[in-house]
């Protein structure tokens, strides 16, 4: 059987992404199944961090590997938060970064914004191929919705009236930027055979 390793330790991520590639006939490992020495992610792009994760996993292993990216990029603020969204105020902390976000964005009529997804796979022949996802949307001027995770209780995507946090969690899956991205890997996956 074909095997892939996520290169995440993010336990919900990791779930959210084996059964399509256990369905596209992979037999899936995460990190936490190898002896990975830790990354610093010091990408100043998307892409550069997945990179940067994908070669790290790529040296412990002969597996393909998967590593991912996301980021929220706000245009009235010149793509900020972006590969920083995770820290932007704090690292990890969801609700010291919305509030900074929203304090940011007082005084701004431009609320469009993107979260964009990066992955990139190595093959077993150390080939580099790489995917990007992205979902369209508005900051909100006030926090709203309790699903989700990060910047979903501020981001209304393009065509909602309700904030990623309010709609039901199965619109989400089926629109996200990760979802995008995800979807070009398997017609990748599945072409290869
Ligand atoms: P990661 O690379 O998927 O871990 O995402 C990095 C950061 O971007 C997260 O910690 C969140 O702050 C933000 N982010 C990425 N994807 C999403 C999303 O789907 N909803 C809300 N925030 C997200």
């Amino acid at each position: 059987m074909k095997k892939i390793v996520i290169a995440s330790e993010n336990q919900g991520k990791i779930e959210e992404i084996r059964p399509h590639l256990a369905h596209a006939g992979f037999e899936v490992y995460s990190m936490a199944d190898f002896d990975v020495p830790p990354v610093d992610e010091t990408g100043t792009t998307l892409l550069e961090n997945a990179l940067i994760k994908a070669r790290a996993l790529k040296n412990v292993t002969n597996f393909m590997v998967l590593a991912d990216d996301s980021g929220l990029m706000v245009e009235a603020l010149g793509g900020k938060p972006g590969v920083y969204s995770s820290r932007y105020a704090k690292h990890g902390d969801d609700d010291a970064n919305n509030q900074k976000l929203l304090t940011n964005m007082a005084d701004k009529n431009n609320r469009f914004a993107q979260f964009k997804t990066v992955i990139v796979i190595i093959d077993q022949d150390d080939k580099e191929y790489v995917f990007e996802g992205e979902l369209s949307g508005y900051i909100h001027t006030v926090l709203e919705g309790e699903h989700g995770f990060g910047y979903d209780p501020l981001f209304i995507p393009v065509g909602y009236h309700k904030t990623l946090a309010s709609l039901p969690p199965s619109v989400k899956t089926r629109i996200s930027h990760r979802k995008q991205a995800l979807d070009q890997v398997l017609v990748f996956l599945r072409q290869r055979g």
